[in-house]
């Protein structure tokens, strides 16, 4: 399964976030609120009130820094990032198996992310487990990190055992929405760039260029 993980944020802005979120008591409420019909008998955590001004100003920090950020666009090719929320889970807290709504008010997800903001050592248990054909592939990232994996998987956050797990979770409407087409052009343009760095440009490079150019035409919506 194709998945990214990557150092979004560096660790003063993941100290500065995490800081403003959990100094707004007022503003975190039950997560099965916010849960779809079947998610719903799986959720048991706390979310940030979306309408919050912490959550929308924390949002849309970590929404431009996504947008900026070269890894991440070639990677998940965005149309749009949406339904970005704030989550803490604490001892005893967890979300069961469930799949993602592919449709929903703020657009189609194609791509789920997970950005880990709290230090891994302040908790136990919390990984994010990623259903593959076999087993699960379990997750759990450094402050300021984030996962970035296709949102057709099941997924579920383990158990947290001791201390609090804050994670900021949401999704990308991507403008290829085939995981697979997705993976080719990636590879694509990471290979043209690794040749464009080593050995300058090239009428062939151009050549390489126009066809990722002209593919994400074709395979895009
Ligand atoms: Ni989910």
């Amino acid at each position: 399964m194709e998945l990214l993980t990557h150092q979004l944020l560096d660790e003063s802005t993941t100290y500065r976030l995490r800081r403003n979120l959990l100094s707004d008591k007022n503003s975190w409420q039950e997560g099965i609120k916010t849960a779809g019909s079947h998610a719903a008998k799986v959720k048991n955590n706390l979310q940030l009130d979306r309408s919050s001004s912490t959550s929308e100003q924390s949002s849309k920090e970590i929404i431009e820094k996504m947008k900026s950020d070269q890894l991440v666009k070639s990677f998940s090719i965005p149309n749009r990032f949406h339904g970005v929320m704030f989550s803490r889970s604490g001892q005893g807290q967890s979300y069961g198996f469930h799949i993602d709504n592919p449709y929903m008010s703020t657009g189609r997800s194609d791509l789920s992310f997970t950005l880990f903001l709290s230090d891994p050592d302040s908790y136990e248990g919390g990984e994010l487990c990623i259903q593959s054909v076999q087993d699960c592939q379990k997750i759990k990232l450094g402050a300021g990190q984030i996962v970035i994996y296709p949102s057709t998987s099941l997924h579920a956050v383990e158990q947290v055992n001791s201390g609090e797990r804050l994670v900021c979770v949401g999704w990308i409407q991507s403008y290829v929405r085939s995981n697979e087409d997705r993976s080719i052009l990636f590879s694509l343009e990471a290979g043209a760039k690794s040749i464009l760095a080593k050995h300058g440009s090239s009428p062939e490079l151009d050549l390489i260029f126009q066809s990722y150019s002209n593919l994400l035409r074709r395979l895009g919506d």
